[in-house]
């Protein structure tokens, strides 16, 4: 039996999409599949004025193939001491800069010019919340001594909940959701929003480490248990208006995922909506799918509906479907959610 959807274009609302070669071979994936795009500004060193999300945005633009001229990038810039607050002012007056992105310091890739405490921030969100700009929170503890699965948990209880309740105004977006009580926070708080990744909604720790260590589903927040999973389902799939896809699109190179130490970060852009559909198909939900990838964000962000839907069909017999990339300097990406891209085709209507 075929089964087939269609949904409005949907967008991507947390994205890594590098820089050089490798955002030569990654962005149109994106571009190709999603109308906006939150890029996230984790490069090297991090995106913290203006003038470098605009720059960084001509890069991404410039590396954008023709066949995807709607697609619309949109930066954030790194929550770091160099912000300057009538800067950002003019990056979001002149429609730059759409967000601001805190990183707690050493909690994952290029994190190491982020915060050790929110609460040094707060001269930057009280200016957001007068904005009416979006705070992007990476919600992990890096804490030694709390457990690495309960550290989005911690993060959440004992930094974010001062920010909010210090600024209540100031709007949020919990990033990549990982947890039942990362849910039911975001569920608790008005004003906050949360993005789900394709990959915390289909594996859980055991597929990371009970059958060989897979370091390509290893990212942060780390996957975590089944239950977790199945929270994240369940609010995603009940068209829940607080969360929306974000894929966390994240590629590193197959040198850098598999040695002594992998780097943290799973690369969807290719087959993450694929991955999703197959989860609302499962839990017999496509009629929400659109919900989640396409209509959610963007009320929350405030950005126009698209003109244009795509067509998703589920097919019996799977198809062969690339699993790595190659970037122009020879490096290799695995391409997640192969198994899943199989079975659906997804054409532009
Ligand atoms: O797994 C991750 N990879 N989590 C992040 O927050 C950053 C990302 C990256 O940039 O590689
Ligand atoms: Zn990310």
């Amino acid at each position: 039996m075929q089964t087939r959807i269609e949904i409005p274009q949907p967008d991507d609302w947390h994205v890594h999409l590098r820089d050089d070669t490798m955002l030569a071979a990654v962005v149109g994936y994106t571009a190709r599949r999603f109308r906006y795009a939150m890029v996230m500004p984790n490069l090297v060193p991090p995106v913290t004025s203006t003038s470098a999300a605009r720059g960084y945005r001509s890069r991404i633009l410039a590396h954008v193939p023709s066949d995807a001229p709607d697609f619309r990038p949109l930066m954030a810039l790194y929550c770091s001491p160099a912000i300057d607050v009538e800067d950002l002012r003019s990056g979001v007056d002149e429609g730059t800069v759409a967000a601001v992105k805190y990183y707690p310091a050493g909690a994952t890739t290029n994190s190491g010019d982020g915060g050790t405490s929110m609460l040094d921030f707060l001269w930057l969100f009280e200016a957001l919340a007068d904005l009416g700009v979006r705070l992007l929170v990476h919600a992990e503890s890096t804490d030694p001594s709390i457990d690495i699965f309960d550290r989005e948990v911690a993060f959440l209880e004992t930094e974010l909940v001062v920010v909010r309740d210090r600024i209540p105004e100031l709007d949020i977006t919990v990033e990549h959701v990982s947890t039942r009580r990362g849910v039911e926070f975001v569920t608790e708080h008005d004003r906050v929003a949360g993005t789900i990744t394709p990959h915390h909604l289909t594996r859980d720790r055991s597929d990371l480490l009970a059958e060989g260590m897979r370091p390509d589903l290893y990212c942060k927040p780390v996957i975590n248990s089944a239950d977790d999973r199945s929270a994240l389902v369940a609010v995603a799939t009940a068209a829940d208006p607080s969360f929306f896809l974000g894929t966390d699109s994240a590629p590193h190179p197959t040198t850098a995922k598999y040695g002594p130490r992998a780097s943290a970060g799973v690369f969807n852009a290719a087959y993450g909506l694929e991955v999703v559909a197959e989860v609302f198909e499962r839990a017999g939900a496509l009629d929400r799918l659109a919900a989640f990838t396409s209509v959610n964000g963007r009320a929350v962000y405030g950005v126009p509906s698209p003109d244009h839907h795509l067509r998703l069909t589920r097919t019996t017999i799977d198809a062969d479907v690339a699993s790595t990339l190659t970037t122009a300097s020879g490096e290799q990406v695995v391409l997640f959610g192969a198994d899943e891209a199989a079975r659906w085709t997804i054409e532009s209507v």
